[in-house]
C-alpha cells in the first residue's frame, strides 16, 4: 500500500544526495524503498534514529551504484528482462579452494579449459577474502572483506577473472561470511581496544549473566573443538558471543550500523562482477534468549533487507542460502511468493544430499520418499543447488518423524547411517569419519570424500576390481541424480576424477583437529592426467561424468521450473522422478541397490512413457526392451528414459 510518508522522505534524501536522475537507480529505489523501510521498522522498532540510518543506507546504495561498472549495469538490465535465467539446464557448477586447486588466482586464470572440458560454467571459489593464517576456519573467519588473501592474489585478480568469466558465458560465485568476523577484523580490534562503537558491533557482555541465559538453549556447532558459545576476552574482562570458533565473533545485527556495513561489503563484492553471493551461515543472523537462535524471523528480515538493497544496486546478482538446517526451515530462505525471490534465489539442497547418503547406506528409497514427499515444495522461480559432497561435513538433518514413517527407530537409524558412512561397521564399504561427535547423545556428523564414502578407497586398497567397479557405479549414480533432479548440480573439485580422502591434514598442526580437511584434498595433477588414459579409474569416472553433463545441457526438461515429479516404482530400491517441459520428457530412475532390480513396464506406461511405442535410455543410448514385461536394472544403474 502506498505510504505517502515514504515519498517525501525519499524525495528529501535524493534531493540532498544530488545524484541526478538515473532512471534505473531511481525506479529500482522507489520500487524497493517501501520494503526496505518496512523491514527496518520491523527489525529496529524501538529506535528513534531510524530515519538517520535509512538516509545513510540510501547514501551507500547510491555510492555503490555509482561505482558499478557500465558492463555490470548492462548485465543487470539483461538479467532483469530474463529474470529466471538461472533456472536453466545449461548451468553446471564446481566448488574449489584456489590454493588447493592450482596455487593462486594468477594460475587459476590459466585453468579455464579445465572447466570447459567437463562442461562446468559456474565456479564457486571457496573463501579467499583476507583472513588470519592460522585461525581461519577454512577462510570463514574474515579479517578484511575488501581484500584477498595475499598468497592468493588481489581483488583486481578477482575482477579480472569475473570479466573473463562473463565474456566466456561463465558465472562466478564467492562467499560472504555474514554472520561473523575474525577476531582480527578491524572492528574486533577496535572493540578489543575498548571502543564502545565497535563493541556494539558484537554481542559483548560484562559478565556471564546474559551468556548463561543464551547458553541454556543454544546448541553447540563444534562441541569437540569449540564448546560453548561465548569466549572470555581477558584484555577487557568481557564475554563475546562466538557461536562457531572462539576467533569468529558473531556480528550483532540488532545494531543497524552492522547491517549497513555488511551491506556495503556485499555490494562491494557484487561490484567486482560476482554473479552469485553465497551467504554463509545465514540461519544464525539473529539471536534471542530462550531459542536456539537459528532461523529466527528477524534473520529472514535481514536477508530480505539485503536482497531489497541488492535489487536497487545490482539486481543481476543472485543470493545462495547456505542454510544447513531442517528441511522445512531451508525452504524458508527462498522467501515469499513473488516473481523473483525476496530472500535467496537458490539454496543448498542439503535434504536431498543427506537422503542420498542415507540411501547409499540402506540401499532403499524408504526415507527418501518419506522425507521428500512430506516437505513443502520450494516456491517457483527459485532453485536448488544440488550436491553430493561439499567442503563441509554431512549432517543427518532429516526429520525423525519422517524416519519413523519410513519404518525406522529414528535414533537407532541415525546411529546406523553414521556408523555405516564412518566405516565403523565391519561390512561397510565407506571410509568416512565421525565429525563433532556429541559424547552426550552419541550424535555425529560425517566427513569423507565422495569417492571414499562410496567405497573407492577401500576397494583400491584391497585391489578388488569388482568392488572398484561398484564404487564407480555408486559415484556415477549419485552424480546422475544431482544432474537430473530440479536445480543446479555442483561438484566438489576432485570428485570428477574420484579423489579419495586426503589424510595429510593430520600432519598439519592447524588442521589436524578438523577432519573436514580429509575431503578438501589438493588437486593431484598427476592423477588428473589419467583421466584421458583409457580404462583408469579417473578415466572411467570422468568420461561418464562428462557425458552426463553434456546430456543434461541438451535436455530442456532439466531446467528447474518446479517440474520434478517423484514416482513410486513399487520397488523400494528404485528412486525415480519425471522431468517435463515444453514437450520434452525424461523418466529418471536410479537403482539404489547393489543387486539388479526390476523396473516395471506398467510404471512407465502409466506415466505416459509408452513402452509399446519404444523408449530409450539416453545415458546408454540403448532402446529398452520391455517386451518381456519388465526391465532389469544393473546395480546402481541410472536411466534417463525418453520416448522414441
Ligand atoms: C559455514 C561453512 C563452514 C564454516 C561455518 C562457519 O557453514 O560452510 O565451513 O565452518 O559456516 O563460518
Amino acid at each position: 500500500m502506498y505510504d505517502p510518508r515514504l515519498k517525501s522522505l525519499l524525495k528529501e534524501i535524493l534531493d540532498d544526495l544530488e545524484i541526478g536522475f538515473d532512471a534505473d537507480f531511481g525506479i529500482r529505489l522507489s520500487t524497493n524503498f517501501d520494503a526496505i523501510y518496512g523491514l527496518f521498522e520491523r527489525l529496529y522498532p524501538d529506535r528513534d534514529d531510524l530515519a538517520i540510518h535509512i538516509r545513510t543506507l540510501v547514501e551507500r546504495l547510491a555510492a555503490a551504484y555509482r561505482q558499478r561498472s557500465p558492463v555490470l549495469k548492462q548485465m543487470d538490465i539483461e538479467r532483469e528482462s530474463d529474470y529466471h535465467w538461472f533456472l536453466s539446464e545449461k548451468l553446471v557448477g564446481m566448488m574449489l579452494y584456489v590454493d588447493r586447486f592450482c596455487g593462486d588466482l594468477k594460475n587459476f586464470k590459466t585453468k579455464l579449459s579445465y572447466f570447459k572440458d567437463l562442461g562446468v560454467n559456474l565456479v564457486h571459489l571457496m573463501p579467499l577474502l583476507k583472513c588470519p593464517r592460522d585461525n581461519n576456519d577454512g577462510g570463514y573467519a574474515v579479517s578484511d572483506f575488501r581484500k584477498v588473501n595475499p598468497e592468493l592474489g588481489t581483488i583486481e585478480d578477482i575482477r579480472d577473472i569475473a570479466d573473463t568469466f562473463r565474456k566466456e558465458g561463465m558465472c562466478l560465485m564467492l562467499d560472504l561470511a555474514v554472520n561473523h568476523t575474525s577476531d582480527e577484523h578491524k572492528w574486533a580490534k577496535a572493540a578489543l581496544k575498548g571502543d564502545p562503537k565497535y563493541q556494539a558491533y558484537y554481542y559483548m557482555f560484562d559478565d556471564r549473566r546474559i551468556p548463561d541465559q543464551f547458553e541454556a538453549s543454544l546448541p553447540e556447532v563444534f562441541p569437540e573443538t569449540a564448546p560453548g558459545n561465548f569466549t572470555n576476552l581477558k584484555e577487557l574482562d568481557k564475554w563475546v558471543m562466538t557461536v562457531f570458533h572462539e576467533y569468529q565473533w558473531d556480528l550483532n545485527y540488532t545494531n543497524p550500523e552492522v547491517f549497513i556495513e555488511m551491506l556495503d561489503n556485499l555490494l562491494f563484492l557484487a561490484n567486482q562482477g560476482i554473479d552469485v553471493i553465497r551467504l554463509d551461515a545465514l540461519a544464525f543472523l539473529w539471536k534471542r534468549i530462550g531459542t536456539q537462535s537459528q532461523n529466527l524471523e528477524e534473520a529472514h528480515l535481514i536477508i530480505q533487507a539485503f536482497k531489497a538493497c541488492a535489487q536497487v544496486v545490482a539486481p543481476g546478482v543472485l543470493f545462495l542460502a547456505e542454510a544447513i538446517v531442517a528441511p522445512n526451515e531451508i525452504i524458508g530462505y527462498f522467501g515469499h511468493p513473488k516473481t523473483v525471490s525476496n530472500e535467496c534465489d537458490m539454496a543448498y539442497n542439503a535434504t536431498l544430499m543427506t537422503l542420498l547418503w542415507e540411501s547409499i547406506a540402506t540401499k532403499n528409497n524408504k526415507l527418501l520418499h518419506a522425507s521428500l514427499n512430506n516437505i513443502p515444495a520450494k516456491p517457483f522461480g527459485r532453485t536448488w543447488l544440488n550436491y553430493v559432497r561439499c567442503h563441509d561435513d554431512i549432517g543427518l538433518g532429516y526429520e525423525d518423524l519422517h524416519a519413523s514413517w519410513a519404518g525406522y527407530d529414528a535414533r537407532l537409524h541415525r546411529k546406523f547411517v553414521t556408523d555405516f558412512l564412518a566405516g565403523s561397521i565391519s561390512w561397510s564399504f565407506a571410509r568416512g569419519a565421525k565429525f563433532m561427535e556429541d559424547r552426550k547423545n552419541g550424535d555425529a556428523r560425517i566427513s569423507g570424500s565422495l569417492a571414499s564414502l562410496a567405497g573407492l578407497e577401500l576397494a583400491l586398497d584391497k585391489k578388488d576390481d569388482t568392488a572398484i567397479e561398484m564404487a564407480i557405479k555408486r559415484i556415477t549414480m549419485l552424480n546422475a541424480v544431482i544432474l537430473s533432479y530440479g536445480g543446479i548440480p555442483i561438484f566438489y573439485m576432485g570428485d570428477e576424477i574420484g579423489m579419495t580422502n586426503d589424510y595429510s591434514y593430520l600432519e598439519d598442526e592447524l588442521r589436524k583437529d578438523d577432519n573436514r580437511w580429509m575431503h578438501r584434498p589438493e588437486m593431484n595433477w598427476e592423477r588428473e592426467q589419467l583421466k584421458t588414459k583409457k580404462g583408469t579409474v579417473e578415466n572411467r569416472i570422468y568420461k561418464t561424468l562428462q557425458h552426463l553433463v553434456a546430456l543434461r545441457k541438451s535436455s530442456p526438461e532439466f531446467a528447474d521450473h518446479n517440474n520434478t515429479v517423484r514416482v513410486d516404482c513399487r520397488n523400494e530400491h528404485l528412486f525415480a522422478f519425471i522431468r517435463q517441459r515444453d514437450g520434452y520428457r525424461s523418466f529418471c530412475v536410479f537403482n539404489l541397490n547393489d543387486h539388479p532390480e526390476l523396473l516395471y513396464k506398467d510404471v512407465l506406461d502409466g506415466n505416459g512413457f509408452e513402452t509399446a511405442l519404444g523408449v530409450r535410455d539416453r545415458i546408454s543410448g540403448k532402446v529398452l526392451n520391455f517386451l518381456n514385461y519388465n526391465v532389469m536394472m544393473e546395480p546402481y544403474q541410472s536411466f534417463w528414459i525418453s520416448s522414441i
